[in-house]
């Protein structure tokens, strides 16, 4: 070959790209983030060869992630939907929140977390502007890994209202509603007010949805009701509880259930002695749930409270 040549031949084949790609990338000091990008250039460039991926297919998912990022806004996080509905979300939180035996598994965290749940008191109604709702109880405790109860350990709760919206999808609702934040007791015991969680469709009117309509799956996730459940000394959890009569269990958009967070809501006709205390004068449902913590890891407790602040951070109203 003479002199030079060889300079001259870059890049002519698709496996000569990906290695001069690869070898650019291979300089990367810090060792996470070249390994991390080392592997995303492998699997990338796979992807597109393995599909054979045209210019215009390329081109339409550019303009999808465009439209992605126009509809992001304080009441609305689409990337958060993507990583949800491919399933990334629950892969991320398995490898990243393994549990020991025995401990309340976390689940997906969403885009509709809050910052500034108000303080309630035990059986304080975080849904006392729905007018709709069956009234629900739901009580537990928060205990270690030997059973003994955590006491001073706060639940931050959040759940649609009966109309199957949140207060900040819900142009009628202003300020905070159907969410709240419960201490509990010396035996660490905890109860608070609601109403009976509906199944309910997550944000389809954007590229998202077009992309579950594309792909015949539906939006849908069964009902439930979200906790962050912390105490000092303890790894948060982020996690749901989940009814058991949903018929979206077995296909939640954002395949999240998981089913030792599967609990039974008991509908009573008449009030039970704990519903009348709280002057409900009607049918009412009642469930229990027990939260399990484990003891902290430093790195992983940082990791769930950042959650909720970097989500407010990216725009989610406080
Ligand atoms: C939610 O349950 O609030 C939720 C989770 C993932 C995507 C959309 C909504
Ligand atoms: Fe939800």
């Amino acid at each position: 070959m003479p002199d030079g040549q060889d300079k001259l031949r870059r890049s002519t084949s698709e496996d000569d790209i990906t290695a001069a790609v690869l070898a650019r990338f291979s300089a990367t000091q810090d060792p996470r983030l070249r390994r991390i990008m080392l592997t995303l250039i492998k699997h990338l460039h796979e992807f597109v060869k393995e599909v054979e991926l045209t210019e215009t297919e390329w081109f339409q998912a550019i303009e999808i992630l465009t439209e992605a990022g126009k509809m992001c806004s304080d009441k609305r996080q689409e990337f958060i939907l993507f990583s949800d509905t491919l399933g990334v979300s629950m892969v991320v939180d398995l490898i990243d929140h393994r549990k020991p035996e025995g401990a309340t598994e976390s689940t997906v965290f969403g885009p509709f977390h809050r910052l500034g749940a108000p303080d309630m008191p035990p059986g304080g109604n975080i849904a006392h502007r729905d007018t709709t709702g069956i009234p629900t109880l739901v009580s537990g405790r928060v205990l270690d890994l030997d059973g003994k109860p955590i006491a001073g350990a706060v639940l931050d709760v959040w759940q649609t209202q009966s109309n199957g919206l949140y207060d900040s999808q819900d142009a009628a609702m202003d300020g905070l509603h159907m969410r709240g934040k419960f201490t509990t007791d010396s035996e660490g015991r905890y109860l608070l007010r609601t109403v009976q969680p509906v199944n309910y469709p997550i944000p389809s009117d954007g590229p998202v949805g077009a992309m579950l309509k594309a792909t015949g799956r539906h939006p849908w996730r069964p009902a439930h009701i979200h906790f962050v459940v912390m105490a000092d000394g303890y790894e948060a959890v982020t996690t749901h509880i989940f009814d058991r009569t949903d018929p979206y269990l077995e296909s939640d958009a954002v395949f999240a259930v998981k089913d030792s967070l599967i609990c039974d809501f008991a509908r009573h006709e008449e009030p039970t002695a704990e519903a009348a205390k709280l002057g409900i004068t009607g049918p009412v449902s009642v469930a229990e749930f027990d939260f399990v913590l484990k003891p902290a890891g430093a790195v992983v407790q940082a990791n769930v409270l950042d959650a909720q602040r970097r989500l407010a951070a990216l725009g989610a109203r406080a």
